[in-house]
């Protein structure tokens, strides 16, 4: 007998839920939650329409009850109870914009518990107890959606989940701290000190509650556990990631590397090797003239190199409040499409397809195969040759060598690019340069990377 596919796929009580608005509860009303109010109120005709129903704001958490009213009017229910949220019957979905990985996992796992799917832009949380979170969402055939935790206004997560479905993901590389670039943007075109564009990225709104997290490449790290997980199916392994960030970089490296043709920018590399993956945050040379270079300012950039697609490139803001907010409600929209469609419908959640590569280790420090930058402080101008004998010695492929410009205040620097070597092999090498006694000083090593296929 002939039975329409929609019918016996669908049951009813599904396809009266997908014309029901979907109701949201939010845990945070700061720059993220603010924006993500403004957004759904003026662009709400527009979201139903794509979303297929509408989506409703119904309440929300916050701290300052009175200066959440000031946002929200009084059109939405306000508790100082994040729990009454996560656990309220008439809100079908929390969105976690507040921050901080204790009392968030609470929340989250509080909601996921009473059968609530979640939106949260809180990448902290995410690198930290994802495995967690993943589980018992997984568990309860709820939705865990976190498109605005990873270089907010792009929609990296669908491109890497959806638009490169088809592909083996060999690396992503990218910009992804707002503040951090911002700062490296100011210093380099304005001559602004770290302090004062630091400053500046908090006033802007771009920096974490804690800015040592954006400093020193914590929040790249969370964010590029989140892009690894995703591109390599393997769980999320944010405690073995390499994390430098930018507070040792200093302005002469800025200068010397412009010098020899690059900029420095603070990147996220997930490669796959045949050994493992490698899973770092540091500040890096990249040439240019490459696009990369050209991201300036609070954006970000991300690359990504596929089998099948092959290289592709995504830009956009990497902060700011409504910035997030286009995410979150992306997030918004996809769950009020797939709210009572059978959970082997939804796009997967992390580390479902982990047992196929839950091999993949993240790679030691040494063992990654970069070129590299030196700048060795030398006693005289002409110990340039001593210096780059020194490195072949050590079996470190040596590319270009060059004075530095003269700097006031600043001795005779010899510049050197090496070709890849590993990291351990460089250590070594650096170790013995700096014992020569034509180093005056310490040596600076920094990766180069040049981003091709
Ligand atoms: N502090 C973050 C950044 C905010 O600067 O990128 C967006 O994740």
């Amino acid at each position: 007998m002939y039975r329409d596919p929609v019918e016996s796929l669908e049951p009813l009580h599904h396809r009266q839920a997908a014309i029901r608005t979907l109701r949201v509860g939010m845990i945070g009303i700061g720059t993220v939650g603010s924006g993500t109010f403004r957004v759904l109120a003026r662009n709400r005709a527009d979201i139903a329409a794509r979303a297929g129903r509408s989506i409703e704001l119904v309440m929300v958490a916050a701290r300052n009850l009175e200066r959440a009213a000031g946002i929200v009017g009084d059109s939405v229910a306000l508790t100082a109870d994040a729990m009454h949220v996560a656990t309220h019957p008439d809100v079908d979905v929390v969105v976690e914009v507040a921050g901080g990985t204790g009392p968030a996992r609470d929340w989250v796992l509080t909601a996921i518990a009473h059968g609530k799917h979640v939106v949260t832009a809180n990448k902290a949380l995410l690198a930290v107890h994802g495995a967690e979170i993943f589980a018992a969402a997984r568990e309860k055939g709820v939705i865990v959606a976190y498109e605005g935790a990873v270089a907010v206004s792009i929609p990296i997560i669908k491109a890497l989940r959806e638009g490169l479905a088809a592909n083996r993901i060999e690396w992503v590389a990218g910009i992804i701290n707002g503040t951090t670039n911002f700062i490296l943007s100011k210093m380099r075109d304005e001559g602004l000190d770290f302090a004062a564009a630091l400053a500046q990225a908090q006033a802007l709104g771009y920096a974490e509650a804690d800015p040592s997290f954006d400093i020193e490449g914590i929040d790249a790290a969370h964010k590029l556990t989140l892009l690894a997980a995703n591109a390599f199916g393997m769980p999320l392994r944010f405690a073995d990631a390499q994390v430098e960030g930018i507070t040792a970089l200093q302005g002469v490296d800025v200068a010397c590397a412009e010098q020899l043709g690059y900029r420095i920018k603070l990147l996220g590399v997930a490669r796959r090797q045949a050994a493992g993956v490698e899973l770092r945050v540091q500040p890096v040379l990249v040439p240019a003239a490459h696009l990369m270079a050209q991201v300036n300012g609070s954006m970000n950039a991300i690359m990504v190199k596929s089998d099948a697609a092959g290289l592709t490139m995504y830009y956009g803001a990497g902060a700011g409040s409504e910035q997030t907010a286009s995410a979150v409600i992306a997030d918004l929209v996809d769950v009020a499409r797939l709210d009572g469609v059978h959970a082997a419908q939804h796009v997967p959640h992390l580390g479902v397809h982990a047992h196929a590569t839950n091999a993949l280790a993240v790679l030691p420090r040494a063992a990654v195969h970069t070129s590299h930058y030196l700048r060795v402080p030398v006693h005289a101008l002409d110990q340039i040759q001593a210096i780059a004998a020194g490195l072949a010695e050590r079996k470190v492929p040596v590319r270009q060598v060059a004075l530095a410009a003269e700097r006031p205040g600043v001795g005779p620097q010899v510049l050197v690019l090496t070709g890849p070597v590993e990291q351990g092999a460089l250590d070594l090498a650096v170790h013995a340069l700096q014992a020569r006694a034509e180093v005056a000083g310490p040596v600076t090593t920094l990766r180069v990377e040049s981003l091709e296929g």
